[in-house]
């Protein structure tokens, strides 16, 4: 089967199901600071579990773009991937254990659909302790549907419990494919690394809030939250033995021993190096064609880029591969993907004009770094904060592509100590895990929603100032200040500025009414809303209107009259990239 019928299939089961189909949500999390990728197909549904009710209804079902970092350091071997595919199903307040369970074992198991023999199916499920009890419900609930007790597993938190770090959470019930391999051990069961057993889908029932004390509340309804990851999924139904040997990740493996002349069975080295370096371009491709214009960079979310697209120049060069070739890589990412994700096409020059960037300046220092990090290891036997910190100002060497290298010449490095040394240099660790740097709200408070009203205002001003060329890219708001991306490819000059600023003010002093209605895609189009359309599926969105002046697609929150706003002032610009400035404004009483 490949990845594109799996993903069809899915959301077509659903759908029968009374599920609308979403468009998968951006790969930044918008309004939570808390982590720089969504890593999950739930990341943005979190206000829906508590209550507020989702424009497309009570039931939804999508295929999430996820980047998740956590493991990045075992990317290369058989079964890690920091980009990939979720598919998940969603009650918000509907239906609970009885259906989500029943569901996804018909999807699994009949022949119209997966048609997977029921006998290699193992289950776990939550087995309860001090402050939750055990999930019998949905232990009775397979037994129910015919899965023998001895396929029913019941296990501890640890395993059996799902949620971000704060928020919506619960107890799940998880799903394995059996290999059919011997047991490593008496205690080998689901969950087990040894390859017997493959997790293919986790059904979440949440109905759980954690608190930031660490605490649980009970939400004021119950959820089903599902993912099932495609990669991982199709592998296990084509009997691949590893992750890369998939439809999406093989043609891009294929281009790279091309590049790299390999023509034989690959060594256990260069195989790492393809599997590093089709992941990240898989991660730095999604990152591009985010329509956010996130590019390189050396903090947060363009850091994290940055790795991704070094990373790939340095197992290149490991591979001898001599001439660029990170854009043809993306190309036929984008190929292979742009059916779903309508975004690729559309950023397709921001994806090119940027890693041919980034190839072109890393290229040329490379060579010269690894020499100097050779002759420090050589000479000195160790590694400092200081000459990683000269490896990463003069030669462009990412903290961790050092770590990394170094590591590889069995030069053991107190990784604590070294970075402690690195972030005093260069405050570069907090920086890039820091909230400042996410796109949306950092928070709902009254002086953060009248910043984001503004923001609206702000945009429509560019564009009657500037132009309609004038598109947003990224914004992202604190109650002390907005930050605005938006497309256009020189600095404002003071006039302009000024022109800006006055009639966002006047929008401000007319008062105008901010409204919020409940369309089609295509009728938000019709409507002259600003916002992405190219959903190909129709799922209903929230349109903003500020009296007749500016027209948004958003999810709030908002004022409710302009008059609330208080005076706008602009206080920084910058060029950010190619054909992308920054404006920073405030606002005050
Ligand atoms: N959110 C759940 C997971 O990621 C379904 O496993």
């Amino acid at each position: 089967m490949k990845s594109n019928e799996l993903r069809e299939k899915y959301l077509e089961f659903f759908r029968q199901k009374g599920h609308t189909i979403l468009q998968s949500a951006s790969i930044f999390p918008e309004n939570d600071p808390t982590v720089l990728f969504t890593t999950a197909g739930m990341h943005p549904l979190q206000p829906y579990f508590k209550g507020q009710p989702h424009p497309s209804g009570k039931r939804l079902t999508n295929s999430q773009k996820c980047i998740r970092t956590g493991d990045i350091e075992e990317v290369g071997d058989p079964t890690h991937l920091t980009f990939f595919e979720m598919l998940g199903n969603w009650s918000l307040g509907d239906y609970f254990k009885e259906d989500a369970i029943k569901w996804s074992l018909e999807f699994l198991t009949d022949p119209k659909w997966l048609g997977i023999d029921v006998d290699r199916l193992s289950v776990t499920v939550f087995a309860g302790d001090d402050e939750v009890p055990q999930d019998t419900e949905s232990y009775e609930i397979w037994k129910s549907l015919g899965i023998p007790e001895a396929r029913i597993y019941l296990l501890p938190r640890e395993d059996n419990w799902w949620g971000l770090a704060t928020g919506p959470c619960g107890p799940d019930t998880e799903m394995f494919f059996d290999t059919g391999k011997v047991p490593c051990s008496k205690t080998c069961r689901p969950g087990c690394h040894c390859g017997k057993y493959f997790e293919i889908w986790n059904d979440v029932f949440m109905s759980y809030n954690k608190l930031a004390d660490g605490s649980f509340g009970k939400l004021a309804q119950h959820n089903v939250d599902t993912g099932m990851g495609i990669e991982r999924t199709i592998a296990v139904l084509n009997g691949a033995t590893t992750i890369h040997e998939i439809d999406t990740i093989q043609p891009i493996n294929e281009r790279i021993k091309r590049f790299a002349k390999i023509n034989t069975e690959p060594t256990e080295e260069q195989r790492k190096s393809i599997n590093i370096i089709a992941d990240h371009i898989r991660s730095a491709t999604f990152i591009l064609g985010d329509d956010k214009g996130v590019s390189p960079s050396n903090l947060g979310q363009g850091y994290v880029l940055r790795r991704f697209i070094r990373g790939i120049i340095r197992q290149g060069n490991l591979l001898n591969i001599k001439q660029r070739f990170l854009p043809t890589l993306a190309e036929i990412v984008m190929s292979l993907y742009s059916d779903i994700y309508p975004e690729l096409e559309r950023n397709k020059n921001f994806i090119m004009i940027n890693l041919t960037q980034e190839e072109n300046k890393f290229s040329t220092t490379l060579k010269r770094g690894l020499k100097r990090l050779g002759k420090i290891l050589d000479e000195t036997g160790t590694l400092t904060g200081q000459d990683a910190f000269l490896l990463f100002t003069s030669f462009g060497f990412p903290l961790e592509m050092t770590l990394e290298i170094a590591n590889e010449k069995n030069i053991t490095i107190d990784t604590q100590a070294f970075q402690k040394e690195f972030t005093h240099h260069k405050d570069l660790s907090r920086k890039a895990t820091s909230g400042t740097f996410k796109s949306g709200l950092s928070d709902h408070t009254e002086k953060t929603t009248r910043l984001h009203t503004a923001t609206h205002l702000l945009q429509q001003a560019l564009r009657e100032v500037l132009g309609d060329h004038v598109e947003q890219k990224g914004s992202n708001i604190t109650p002390e200040r907005t930050r605005f991306d938006f497309t256009h490819s020189e600095k404002l000059l003071p006039a302009e500025i000024e022109k800006v600023e006055q009639l966002v003010n006047k929008k401000i002093k007319e008062g105008l009414a901010v409204k919020s209605e409940i369309l089609t895609p295509k009728e938000a189009k019709a409507s002259g809303a600003l916002g992405f359309f190219e959903d190909k599926y129709q799922t209903n969105v929230s349109v903003y209107s500020i009296g007749s002046f500016s027209k948004e697609i958003c999810t709030g929150p908002h004022v409710k009259n302009t008059k609330e706003i208080g005076t706008f002032t602009i206080q920084k610009q910058k060029n950010i990239g190619t054909g992308l400035m920054r404006i920073r404004a405030k606002i005050e009483p």
